[in-house]
């Protein structure tokens, strides 16, 4: 039976440890936050939780890394969440010390494990967690494309009037303004999505998926967390179930896309190793031009966080 550690007992972290729990195939799950005794609150709240949904999951809150030793996969969601106004890149710095922080302490207590990173500006954090673990890349990645082409799904689904169940997409680039959904490569059951709506309509929900963080923020003053709760737990269940399922994820390029040292959304195959393949699709010119484009504004960030 596996363990999971998730750092950050706040909206998102405490919403991947309860969709996590009601899978009911880990052991235990260990929520960290520096508020000891929200983590506590929440962890014992969802443990009761248990005996009505019906599932077994041990849920165990804390400020204590001793007790995260051998987790097989670490969430990380510690950090600052935007306020309306601004940006994911107005995080850095802050999130930065935090995220350094938690990824060397639960790194003293388990050797191997494979780190799913949430905390914005995601791209960047991812960056710094694998620079801090020493992990190898295919360990260390991000959770954001799940996210954005779940928003890009669920937009369309309204607007075609199908299920979301039936809309399969992909999305490649930051976790920001610059992310790239990629119609060419979106279905319904298999079909282009071309089929069911015209271009027109299709760019709106193109643009309206580039801001769907940020239309969140400005409905809720702070951002969201079921469906990113939703979406880590989803990657995490790919893992330890070892489902080599294919999402897009934040991941180190050594080459692929024509792109080197850079973390950005890219499809991947998730299994128990962690990332099993980066998968390279044959992008047109203008998609092409886009993802550069993009990947160019999060090395920009990337080193300002070298400057911190
Ligand atoms: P939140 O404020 O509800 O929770 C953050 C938690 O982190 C708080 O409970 C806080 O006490 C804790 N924390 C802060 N410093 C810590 C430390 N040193 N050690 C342990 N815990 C610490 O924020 P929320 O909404 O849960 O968002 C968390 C992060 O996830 C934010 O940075 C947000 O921008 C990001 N996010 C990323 C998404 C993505 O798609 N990648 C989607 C949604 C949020
Ligand atoms: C989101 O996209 C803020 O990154 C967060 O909801």
């Amino acid at each position: 039976m596996n363990k999971v550690t998730v750092i950050g007992a706040g909206n998102v972290g405490a919403t991947v440890a309860n969709v996590l729990a009601h899978k009911d195939f880990i052991k235990e799950i260990v929520l960290v936050d520096i508020k000891a005794e929200m983590a506590q609150g929440k962890a014992l709240d969802s443990w009761q939780q248990a005996p009505v949904d019906y599932y077994s999951t041990r849920l165990v809150g804390t400020d204590d890394y001793a007790l995260t030793q051998d987790s097989d996969v670490v969430v990380i969601t510690a950090g600052l969440p935007r306020k309306p106004g601004m940006s994911r890149d107005d995080l850095i710095s802050t999130n930065a010390g935090i995220v350094n922080s938690v990824t060397s302490s639960v790194l003293k207590y388990s050797k191997n494990p494979i780190v799913i990173v949430v905390s914005n500006p995601l791209d960047v954090m991812t960056y710094a967690a694998y620079k801090v673990s020493g992990l190898d890349s295919s360990r260390v990645f991000g959770m954001a494309g799940i996210l954005d082409t779940a928003r890009y799904r669920a937009f369309l689904a309204e607007a075609i009037q199908v299920s979301p169940k039936d809309i399969q997409a992909i999305l490649m680039g930051g976790h920001g303004d610059s992310m790239v959904p990629l119609p060419r490569f979106t279905t319904v059951s298999g079909i282009p999505v071309s089929q069911f709506i015209d271009e027109d309509s299709l760019n709106k929900i193109v643009e309206r998926t580039k801001y769907g963080g940020g239309e969140l923020v400005k409905l809720m003053g702070t951002s969201a967390w079921y469906a990113p709760g939703a979406a880590a737990a989803q990657m995490v269940e790919a893992i330890l179930k070892d489902e080599q399922r294919i999402f897009p994820c934040c991941a180190l390029l050594n080459g692929e896309y024509g792109l080197d040292n850079v973390f950005v959304g890219v499809p991947v195959k998730l299994g128990r190793n962690g990332i099993e393949k980066i998968i390279e699709l044959d992008l047109n010119e203008s998609e092409t031009a886009l993802l550069n484009q993009s990947a160019e504004e999060v090395t920009a960030m990337m080193k300002v966080y070298d400057s911190l």
